[in-house]
């Protein structure tokens, strides 16, 4: 049996990823939570004929403890989206204190679920959560994870869009690595499991690259005050989730992109900081998930000049987003 909860579930990005986890039948139980609207969202989706129990629950009457209880994943959508002009670190000052109380609750009534956070800014919401269940003495960096896979879903469409084929999107793998934010946001394009054409320039290559990185803002420009990416995320969200329940189920061989803490696996997360020549505690790479989290944190592998220049440019925004969410926690005890 899995349960699946959905924090922030009558958002922009909660009501479609909790819509794709109600039609995913490996789901038995769906339990949504948000501060308004939940009941409406659960009694709509409780309509359809999948075999997931979808319940709705507000704040009053312990409502974030009920949908809690019995987890095995949780998915943190909850929090403000940018407007025209932001950054994602802009939201900090909201969505700190958001994710923190969430993760209190989980701390203390499900420390054993999978968490895959979405709120944003992802690179500093993971720490902000981390510190929380260590103050409560249940942080396993096995089962925490920072969710980059939209910032993988577009290398995809936009590599297939290049290569001149939509109809391939699905199967285009393109590593993305580091965090998920700007310039912390590297698409490793010459791992592409479909090649780039051969005629592609160096210029071709930096725009596409930008693209990747400033997907984000793409969308939040075209929406225009009325938020950012929810549809593609909400995707995106499912897809990773529905990888993750797979591997709680048992299945082998399950390797996804992630945002970990890199002692999630020490060998290969200090393999991993050996490579990117920094001690940074949180990085984004591809992960190997097993029935009891991150087993292993897959290397970057060859790195062409560009990408490693890349990398190196991400660290120290990387590092500052780490320390405030870290310390957002610690410095408040
Ligand atoms: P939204 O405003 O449409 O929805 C957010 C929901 O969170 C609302 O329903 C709100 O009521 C709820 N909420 C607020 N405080 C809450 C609390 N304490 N407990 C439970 N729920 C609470 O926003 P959205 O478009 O769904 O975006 C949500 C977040 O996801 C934003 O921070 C956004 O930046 C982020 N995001 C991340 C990615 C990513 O790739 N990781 C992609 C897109 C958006
Ligand atoms: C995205 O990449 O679309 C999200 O992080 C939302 C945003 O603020 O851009």
């Amino acid at each position: 049996m899995v349960k699946a909860v959905v924090l922030g579930a009558a958002g922009g990005i909660g009501q479609p990823l909790a819509l794709l986890l109600k039609a995913n039948p490996l789901i038995d139980e769906l339990g949504l939570f948000d501060i308004v609207n939940t009941p409406g969202v659960a009694a709509d989706l409780s309509h359809i004929s999948t075999p997931a129990k979808v319940e709705g629950y507000l704040p009053p009457d312990d409502g974030l403890k009920k949908a809690l209880t019995g987890s095995d994943i949780i998915v943190i959508p909850a929090g403000v989206p940018r407007k025209p002009g932001m950054t994602r670190d802009d939201l900090f000052k909201i969505n700190a204190g958001i994710v923190r109380d969430l993760a209190t609750g989980i701390a203390t009534t499900a420390p054993k679920a999978f968490i895959l956070v979405i709120s944003n800014p992802v690179n500093s919401t993971v720490p902000i959560v981390a510190e929380v269940l260590k103050q409560h003495g249940v942080f396993d960096p096995k089962r925490l994870f920072g969710v980059t896979t939209l910032d993988v879903v577009r290398a995809s469409t936009f590599v297939s869009e290049i290569v001149g084929d939509l109809s391939l999107a699905p199967k285009v793998v393109v590593p993305v690595v580091g965090g998920h934010s700007g310039l912390t946001i590297v698409p490793l394009l010459s791992q592409s499991s479909h090649a780039l054409p051969a005629s592609f320039s160096k210029d071709q290559l930096q725009a596409l690259t930008t693209r990747i990185q400033f997907g984000g803002d793409e969308v939040v420009k075209a929406k225009d005050g009325a938020g950012s990416a929810t549809l593609s995320m909400a995707y995106a969200g499912a897809e990773f989730a529905v990888k993750v329940i797979r591997a709680i189920k048992g299945e082998t061989g399950i390797v996804a992109p992630s945002y970990v803490h890199l002692s999630a696996d020490k060998a290969s997360g200090d393999a991993l900081k050996k490579e990117i020549g920094t001690e940074v505690e949180y990085f984004s790479a591809p992960v190997l998930i097993g029935t009891e989290g991150v087993v292993e944190i897959k290397p970057l592998g060859t790195l062409t000049e560009f990408e490693k220049g890349l990398v190196a440019a991400a660290i120290p925004e990387l590092e500052e987003s780490i320390s405030k969410g870290t310390l957002f926690i610690t410095a408040s005890k």
